[in-house]
């Protein structure tokens, strides 16, 4: 059993096998974390992990695959999980949510065709269960937009939101979701025209929501900055810098929010390797905030729960 995790080096799952779960997302059910993330070995797309202490990961499946099942849902989205060369596309930052409605496991995330970024697309798929196969259901442009990097939020009123890169990263859209989660509602937002705001992740701490984001530099890393909001549909502030000029070497990939006795949030980040993807790395800060309500995140070595 592990009992701490050193930022930045390899993070292995129970079995030993290097973790693969970039640019994720994690989902609580009861005591059980699920962590969902790019896979990109092979001919898999998106894997998930389960821990009960957010340090000893079980691999459980690799839930969308070149091979997952495909199922229309609307017109006009794209169903293909490999490429006309037969070549994988490229499924980045996935993002799992549940639907008390429908009662399912609902995946949004930002698709490309596997050779360039032209698609700037946004997909959904869904599972019956947190840890089942996903079933694809195709990517689209919401309202004819380009969509890239990207978040979910589910509000405590369980209004969900999909935030994503737009106009070729310049502004960062927010939409509301369809009471089902299937579809956009609404856009909501075009945030920070201009300002290149990629990696989005959203937190509400005492009332206020925080959404935090990265400048748009490829893999390198750079300075993330945070905005608050009194409401997600409310204005947001200007963006006020976090961290170091590279925030640590690290670009955010989700905010995992833990009521205990008391409220604790962490930054999973992801230390890419641009050269070598599949040795990119995870760095896992606490994420806290000042008596004012100003967000801190500082450098840890180590990770403990
Ligand atoms: C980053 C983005 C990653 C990936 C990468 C490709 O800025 O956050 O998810 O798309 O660019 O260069």
């Amino acid at each position: 059993m592990e009992k701490s995790f050193k930022n930045g080096e390899i993070l292995r799952d129970t079995d030993g096998n290097v973790l693969h779960a970039h640019g994720g997302f994690i989902l609580r059910e009861g005591s059980v974390f699920y962590w969902y993330g790019e896979n990109r070995v092979e001919n898999r797309y998106v894997s998930v992990y389960r821990s009960g202490d957010l340090l000893n990961w079980e691999f459980v499946r690799d839930v969308l695959t070149t091979e997952s099942k495909t199922s229309e849902y609307r017109v006009k989205t794209d169903l293909r999980l490999v490429n006309e060369d037969g070549g994988k596309i490229n499924i980045e930052r996935p993002k799992v949510i549940y639907n008390k409605k429908t009662k399912k496991y609902v995946m949004w995330m930002h698709v490309e065709n596997g050779k360039d970024y032209s698609e700037a697309a946004c997909g959904v798929a869904t599972s019956d269960t947190p840890d089942g196969e996903f079933v694809y259901h195709g990517c689209f442009n919401p309202y004819g937009f380009m969509s890239r990097d990207c978040t979910l939020f589910v509000d405590d009123d369980s209004t969900a939101y999909f935030i994503s890169a737009s106009r070729n990263n310049a502004d960062l859209h927010v939409y509301r979701l369809t009471d089902d989660y299937m579809n956009v509602d609404c856009l909501v937002h075009r945030l920070w025209q201009g300002e290149y705001r990629e990696a989005p992740a959203v937190v509400k701490h005492n009332g206020k929501y925080y959404m935090f984001s990265s400048y748009c530099t490829g893999w390198a890393p750079n300075q993330c900055k945070y905005a608050v909001a009194d409401s997600m549909e409310g204005r947001w502030s200007v963006l006020t810098k976090i961290g170091d000029e590279t925030t640590y070497c690290t670009q955010l990939a989700f905010l995992l929010k833990l009521q205990g006795e008391k409220e604790r949030i962490l930054y999973f980040s992801d230390r890419w390797n641009g050269k070598d993807y599949n040795d990119s790395r995870y760095v896992i800060l606490p994420l806290e905030f000042d008596p004012a309500g100003q967000p801190i995140l500082e450098y840890r070595e180590e990770f403990l729960p």
